[in-house]
C-alpha cells in the first residue's frame, strides 16, 4: 500500500474498493467498483484532506504512514461527513488525537452525531483561509451538494480545488488522473453519478458553479473524493456538469415497465414501434429484470419517459413501485410523459403511475393507455399510435 504523488508534497492516501457493487445502501450499483479519495498534503501542519470509508481505514493508515507517522498529522479537513469520507476518522484519530478537525458548523455536528466522539473541531465558512505553512487551504461551502454539511477546500498556491463528492465517478481503477483511462469510459461514470446522486439538486448546482466562477479561482487541478482527478482537463467536467445541471436533453424515449403476464410488455414493443417509425431513437426496459442505476442513467439525457405497469391487486407492480419513488426522487426537469398498461378488473395501477410520474416533475402528454388484460389488432394499433405522438412532442420540443 503506497501513498501515489498527485504533485509535489501532496499525495493521495485513499482506498480503492474493487468490490463494491452496491453505493448508498443497494440504491446504486457500482459495476466498476469506487475509490474513496484522501490527500495528504506535506507543509508546516501535515494535513490530511478527508478520510475513507470505515471498512478502508487500515488501508488509508498504511498509505500515509509510508510518508509520516500518523501521530504527525496536525489538521483533517472534513469536507463531508457522509460515512464514505469520514468513516475511517474515529480509528485514526485514536493515532493522532492531537489533531484538529475544520469542517462546516453541520459538519460538526454531524460527526458528532455519527460518531459520538469529542474532537477538537473548528467551523470553517466560504472564504476562510487557513494557513498550513508555506501553503494555504480556503474553503467553499456547498450545502446540499448534496449533504448539508458538504464543502470543498481550494489549495491556493497548487491552484488545487479538494472537491469531494462533486465531479466524482464510481470507478476502481489503478490510475489517479483523468487522463490516464479512456475517456468514453470516464464521462460515463461521472455522468451516472451525475444521474444517480446529484440530479436532484441541479438548480443549486448551477448556482454553485456560478459563484465558484465569480471568486475566480485558477483550477489546475480538481481532486475528487471518489474515482478519478481531473488535472489534464478540469474545464471538461466542470462544463458538462453545467450541462447537465441546466436538464438538456436529447431526442430520445425511454420505455420503463413491469409486466406481470406479457400483455404490458406487448403494449411496450407497439409503444417502441410507433416511435422508431416516428423517426426517435428509444430505450426499451423491463424494470423487474434491469439493473436501475443504468436505466436512470439513460433516462438521464431523454427527453420523454413513458412508464408502464400490469395492475397488481390495487396497485403498481412491485418493481415499478420501487423504480417510481427513485425517478421521483431525482426531480427530473424539463421532461414529458405518459403512462400505460395492462388489468384485468381495475386499471388504478397506470392512474397511479401517472400521478408519480407527474409527482416526479414530469409533464404529462397525453392520457394514459389502460387495456384489459391482451391487447388484439386494433388495440395494438392504439399503442403504436400512442408512441408515435411521443415521439413528435419529442421532435418538436
Ligand atoms: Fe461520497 Fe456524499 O459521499
Amino acid at each position: 500500500m503506497k501513498a501515489l504523488p498527485i504533485t509535489k508534497n501532496i499525495w493521495w492516501v485513499g482506498a480503492i474498493d474493487w468490490g463494491a457493487r452496491h453505493f448508498h445502501g443497494h440504491t446504486y450499483t457500482t459495476k466498476r467498483g469506487t475509490t474513496y479519495n484522501a490527500y495528504l498534503i506535506i507543509d508546516e501542519k501535515i494535513t490530511l484532506i478527508d478520510t475513507v470509508y470505515g471498512p478502508f481505514a487500515a488501508e488509508m493508515m498504511e498509505r500515509i504512514k509510508t510518508i509520516v507517522p500518523l501521530e504527525k498529522i496536525d489538521i483533517i479537513i472534513a469536507n463531508h461527513i457522509e460515512p464514505d469520507h469520514s468513516g475511517a476518522l474515529p480509528e485514526l484519530l485514536k493515532h493522532c488525537p492531537q489533531a484538529k478537525v475544520y469542517g462546516s458548523a453541520k459538519a460538526g455536528i454531524g460527526l458528532e452525531q455519527h460518531y459520538h466522539l469529542k474532537l477538537d473541531f473548528q467551523t470553517v465558512k466560504t472564504g476562510d483561509k487557513l494557513s498550513l505553512g508555506k501553503r494555504t487551504l480556503t474553503f467553499i461551502e456547498i450545502p446540499m451538494i448534496h449533504w448539508p454539511d458538504s464543502m470543498m477546500s481550494y489549495l491556493v498556491e497548487e491552484q488545487i480545488l479538494f472537491s469531494n463528492d462533486a465531479f466524482g465517478q464510481h470507478y476502481a481503477t489503478s490510475e489517479r488522473f483523468d487522463d490516464e483511462v479512456p475517456q468514453e469510459t470516464l464521462m460515463e461514470e461521472a455522468a451516472k453519478y451525475f444521474a444517480n446522486i446529484l440530479w436532484p439538486f441541479s438548480h443549486l448546482i448551477t448556482k454553485r458553479l456560478a459563484e465558484i466562477e465569480q471568486m475566480n479561482l485558477p483550477i489546475r487541478m480538481i481532486a475528487t473524493s471518489h474515482g478519478l482527478s481531473w488535472r489534464k482537463n478540469p474545464d471538461k467536467i466542470v462544463e458538462a456538469y453545467q450541462h447537465w445541471a441546466a436538464n438538456e436533453t436529447k431526442p430520445k424515449v425511454v420505455i420503463a415497465y413491469e409486466t406481470m403476464w406479457g400483455a404490458t410488455a406487448k403494449m411496450a414493443q407497439k409503444i417502441a414501434e410507433g416511435i422508431a417509425d416516428a423517426g426517435v431513437r428509444y430505450e426499451l426496459y423491463d424494470v423487474a429484470q434491469a439493473d436501475r442505476t443504468e436505466v436512470i442513467y439513460d433516462m438521464f439525457d431523454a427527453k420523454a419517459y413513458i412508464v408502464g405497469s400490469s395492475n397488481h391487486d390495487s396497485g403498481i407492480l412491485p418493481n415499478m413501485v420501487s423504480f417510481m419513488e427513485f425517478l421521483k426522487g431525482l426531480h427530473p426537469r424539463n421532461r414529458i410523459g405518459c403512462a400505460f398498461g395492462s388489468y384485468g378488473w381495475s386499471g388504478v395501477a397506470i392512474q397511479k403511475l401517472e400521478t408519480i410520474l407527474k409527482e416526479a416533475g414530469v409533464e404529462i402528454v397525453q392520457p394514459a393507455l389502460s387495456i384489459q388484460y391482451v391487447p388484439d389488432e386494433s388495440q395494438l394499433a392504439q399503442c403504436y399510435e400512442f408512441g408515435k405522438k411521443v415521439a413528435t412532442l419529442v421532435l418538436n420540443q
